[in-house]
């Protein structure tokens, strides 16, 4: 374990996945953490393995789409860890949306987590980054928030909301010393991925090959963190390709990538 104290981090959605596996990262780098998840049980497992490696950790149950709770919890642990330095918005849910069953309650509910959750995490930790005039946001978006895929339109949506709200805060927020940084993985080993109904097998990376993407991040503060490498290139090639040919792309993809019907 390096001696060389951390900026304190707040990891939401620590229970499990991308999320768990930061934090054990980020205990083996002397960093302190305030943990947040609503899965309690599997939130106090992680939080005592973390403190038995000798950890300075604090975690608190609480769900992101609860405004008022999540500042609550956030403020409580501020209180036993310290300030908190670095926002790591890691909670989501992952869904899968096909026409013509869109689901408005199923699409609300992923809007809550993965878009207002992520915007009441930064709410709970900004005005005392911008006291300080020191901070960084990172926040867990996804490679589906580049395009509209037509498998998971509810969480696409969710993720390219969340793309451009946290480009939109990153100019005001760098003037006030607060930095930010737009996370999208690629397809990474964890409970949300495995689920999908996927027809061949998928390259994922493992949740310790993400959690290293994102202490880089952490380290490094770029504006964007795209993982793994040939994500960068699928996605440059996405973005830019033309919407007729897009189209065509999914509409023959789609049926032969999952076992949905659309
Ligand atoms: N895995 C991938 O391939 C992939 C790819 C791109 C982006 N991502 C993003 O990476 C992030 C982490 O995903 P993951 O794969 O690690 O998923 P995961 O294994 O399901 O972990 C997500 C964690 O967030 C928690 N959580 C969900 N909703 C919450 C809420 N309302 N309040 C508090 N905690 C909540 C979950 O608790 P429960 O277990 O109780 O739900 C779980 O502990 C997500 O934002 C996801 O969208 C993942």
């Amino acid at each position: 374990m390096s001696a060389e104290r951390k900026p304190t981090v707040l990891l939401t959605g620590a229970a499990h996945g991308i999320g768990r596996a930061t934090a054990l990262a980020l205990a083996d780098r002397n960093t302190p953490m305030a943990l947040i998840d609503r899965d309690g049980p599997a939130l106090a497992e992680i939080a005592g393995e973390l403190k038995a490696r000798g950890a300075t950790v604090a975690e608190a149950v609480a769900d992101v789409t609860d405004r008022e709770d999540l500042a609550a919890a956030v403020a409580t642990l501020a209180e036993a860890v310290g300030p908190i330095e670095v926002l790591l918005a890691c909670a989501g849910i992952g869904t899968l949306t096909v026409v013509p069953e869109l689901d408005t309650p199923m699409l609300r509910k992923t809007l809550e987590v993965n878009l207002l959750g992520v915007a009441h995490s930064i709410e709970a930790v900004l005005p005392g980054m911008i006291e300080r005039r020191r901070g960084h946001i990172v926040g867990v978006a996804s490679v589906a928030g580049y395009r509209g895929f037509p498998w998971m339109i509810s969480y696409s949506a969710s993720k390219a909301g969340l793309i451009a709200y946290l480009e939109g805060i990153r100019p005001g927020l760098r003037r006030r010393g607060v930095t930010v940084t737009t996370v999208c993985p690629g397809f990474v080993r964890t409970q949300m991925c495995t689920s999908v109904p996927y027809q061949y097998p998928v390259k994922m990376i493992e949740p310790e090959a993400a959690a290293r993407h994102l202490v880089r991040a952490i380290e490094q503060r770029p504006r964007n963190c795209i993982f793994p490498w040939d994500m960068r290139i699928s996605l440059a090639v996405l973005k830019y390709m033309p919407d007729g040919l897009f189209d065509r792309l999914m509409r023959w993809v789609g049926p032969r990538a999952l076992h949905v019907e659309f």
